[in-house]
């Protein structure tokens, strides 16, 4: 009864709109949805029984999930904010922040400081709490660059614990928490380690174009001119739907590579390693004819082909079948299955 009332005390709502939380503006509601605003909080929740065998789900800023339907379970949702300075020298900075912060009000806050390492990842949307979960990734920096540990409560013992920057398994847009640790670790705060060293991350594509139109390099230049880039290619969620990326640039065989590279020799590609190399998702799609193009109200984005749009109105189920078609279409040309790397719901 005590730990009832302290629930109600705390935010639990019922069916509740989950529109503004996934930047696909899919309109769909959840059973119930509870906010929280510290580790604890989240704890007592979870010791409440209140979730017995429903299911749930911990949303960020729903920037990499695509609703197909109303949730009937638990969606939990971190207000966790803050940021802790937990050690710093002459080089290096810790600073410990919460999983319900802004992600790129956190790139802000490194760069309004001065410290080096998170700039390439600027305007990406979504919360800090999300960043290890998907290892997010932008320019030549992935999270797991700068993430030292990922602080969060295991749901099965109801303890908080701390992960070392290993123990989460980074991955190209992966990790432990997408495996092992699924629907059983929630993310309550993210340590980073960054650097008080002016080195920067310029090699990747246009960067050094973009900033060659500044009088100078530094933090702040660098920032705006990812953002530039970014807003040439992205369309902003408030104003257009969409989830960044779609699918995830799948990884082919050296020697597929060759095949294909002979039929189009002007193939992008990264190496990944002597027998595999990592080839853009968005040519595939733009070579097998959906960039632009639409399915119902969900749509391909004209200026990123890896981007799937919702036109207004969209419904999931209208996304899932645009994505199906076209995993279809790539399949066919080029014998290369690309997955998604936007969570169905
Ligand atoms: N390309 C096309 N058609 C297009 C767009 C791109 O052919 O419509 C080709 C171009 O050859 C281009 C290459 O694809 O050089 C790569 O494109 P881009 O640099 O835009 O990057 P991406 O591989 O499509 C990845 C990430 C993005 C990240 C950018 C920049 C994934 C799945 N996506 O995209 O991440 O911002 O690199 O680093 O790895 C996200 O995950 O939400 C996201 C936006």
């Amino acid at each position: 009864m005590y730990l009832c009332k302290n629930i109600l005390r705390m935010k639990l709502l019922e069916n509740y709109s989950l529109l503004a939380y996934n930047t696909f503006g899919i309109d769909v509601s959840t059973r119930y949805f509870f906010e929280y605003q510290s580790s604890d909080e989240l704890v007592e929740f979870l010791k409440s029984n209140f979730l017995n065998d429903k299911s749930f789900f911990s949303l960020g800023g729903g920037s990499n999930v695509l609703f197909t339907k109303a949730y009937e379970g638990v969606i939990l949702h971190s207000k966790i904010e803050g940021y802790e300075l937990l050690q710093q020298d002459e080089t290096t900075v810790y600073v410990k922040v919460g999983a319900g912060v802004v992600w790129d009000d956190f790139v802000a806050f490194c760069v309004s400081n001065n410290w080096f390492g998170v700039e390439n990842l600027s305007l990406i949307p979504g919360m800090v709490g999300a960043s290890p979960v998907q290892n997010i990734g932008a320019y030549g920096v992935e999270a797991k660059d700068i993430v030292d540990s990922v602080v969060g409560v295991d749901c099965c013992d109801y303890t908080q614990k701390t992960l070392t920057n290993e123990a989460c398994c980074f991955g190209y847009r992966d990790s432990i928490f997408k495996h092992a640790l699924k629907d059983r670790f929630i993310v309550t705060q993210v340590v980073f380690k960054l650097s008080k060293k002016e080195i920067y991350n310029l090699e990747y594509g246009t960067i050094k174009e973009e900033l060659s139109k500044y009088p100078t390099v530094n933090l702040e230049t660098v920032r705006q001119a990812i953002i530039a880039i970014r807003e040439t290619k992205l369309p902003d969620p408030k104003k257009v739907g969409n989830a960044g990326s779609f699918f995830k640039n799948p990884v082919i065989t050296t020697e597929k590579f060759k095949l294909i590279q002979k039929q189009y020799p002007d193939m992008p590609f990264y190496d990944v390693s002597a027998d595999y190399k990592k080839i853009p998702a968005a040519w595939l799609i733009e070579k097998s004819g959906w960039k632009g193009k639409a399915y119902g109200n969900a749509g391909v984005h004209d200026k990123q082909a890896l981007v799937l749009i919702n036109k207004g109105n969209a419904s999931g189920n209208e996304v899932v079948e645009l994505s199906n078609r076209i995993c279809q279409s790539v399949k066919k040309l080029f014998e290369i299955a690309i997955t998604p790397e936007v969570i169905f719901l």
